[in-house]
């Protein structure tokens, strides 16, 4: 197949190139191969020393680690399907292929990765049948405060387990979320312990407004992730994530409408029929998707 740069390189299957990392030493077996993978971004972690860790893996599938300066890594965002290349070598936690540079192309933007699979808190004690998987921990509580910078948050789930969210440098210096959310990630090996490398954070009452949104017809005009009528939640949520009024201003939006911010395509005054008090939830549900683009940064 044709590359960005019009050289010939045969894509490997990640599975293939994660069959040559020793689970049990997590080192490479073969470094001197340089593969070429394609698969969608599930999680990326920006480390202080500005490298980035990303997770790339194929729909239902295990991912693979791809470790690299953060700057190469930019476009590795969440739900980007990507080609890129490199050799295996050691990353922060185990083996990972070594982005090289210049080689991550975009083909595709906002792909589904697939089910996550759910599990509580207390999974992650032993997480080595789901490693590297999209994995999801239901009503999660942060430990009141503020992310770090060190990326390694501590949380609890609803089975009383405690567990270790690692976080990109995005959400350094931000308050942790004030209620329980679902933190969906990928599961890895640190030392002894499992750690979740966080992608999402959700509302863990979500279900419960997503039944506010379709009962108030939101998501004929919009879906969360891709652009219907209306921007996708993601985005608007990622446009507002650093504005303190923002809540403000998406009530004010569902109440009397709006147009412009967006495109010409104006969005009906629904003050009439969405109450206060569902307008605020419905806020706070589609701000929570900012954790999207802070967990990317
Ligand atoms: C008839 C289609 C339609 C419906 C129904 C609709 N929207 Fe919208 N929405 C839009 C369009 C179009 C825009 C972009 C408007 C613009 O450019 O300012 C928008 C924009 C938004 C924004 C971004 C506002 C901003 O300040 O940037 C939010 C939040 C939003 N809608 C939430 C909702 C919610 C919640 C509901 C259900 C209560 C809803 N919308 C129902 C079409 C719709």
């Amino acid at each position: 197949m044709v590359t960005a740069t019009g050289a010939f390189a045969a894509e490997t299957p990640i599975k293939d190139v994660l069959a040559q990392i020793d689970p049990a030493s997590g080192k490479a077996k073969d470094g001197a191969t340089e593969f070429t993978v394609r698969g969608i971004v599930a999680a990326k972690l920006v480390l202080p020393d500005n490298k980035a860790l990303a997770f790339v893996l194929e729909a239902g599938q295990p991912a693979l680690p791809v470790f690299g300066d953060a700057k190469e890594a930019v476009n590795l965002i969440p739900r980007n399907e990507v080609t890129l290349s490199g050799k295996l070598g050691d990353g922060p936690f185990g083996g990972a292929l070594q982005l090289k540079a210049g080689s991550v192309s975009v083909s595709a933007t906002n792909k589904p990765f697939g089910i996550s699979e759910l599990r509580d808190a207390g999974f992650l004690k032993d997480a080595s049948s789901l490693a590297g998987r999209w994995l999801q921990v239901t009503n999660v509580t942060f430990a009141p405060g503020k992310f770090g910078t060190d990326g390694i948050a501590k949380a609890k789930g609803a089975d009383g387990a405690e567990m270790t969210v690692r976080v990109s440098q995005g959400a350094a210096g931000r308050e942790v979320p004030s209620e329980p959310v679902n933190v969906f990630g990928v599961p890895v090996k640190v030392g002894s312990e499992w750690h979740l490398v966080a992608g999402r954070f959700l509302l863990g009452r979500a279900r419960e407004i997503q039944n506010v949104a379709t009962k108030r017809t939101c998501f004929t005009c919009h879906n969360p992730d891709t652009k219907l009528m209306g921007p996708p939640y993601r985005e608007v949520a990622a446009k507002y994530r650093n504005d303190a009024d923002a809540i403000a201003k998406l009530m004010s939006q569902m109440e009397k409408g709006g147009v412009g911010k967006w495109g010409p395509v104006p969005m009906p005054a629904l003050g009439a029929v969405v109450p206060p008090d569902e307008r605020k939830a419905l806020a706070e549900w589609v701000m929570s998707y900012r954790w999207d683009a802070v967990l990317a940064e």
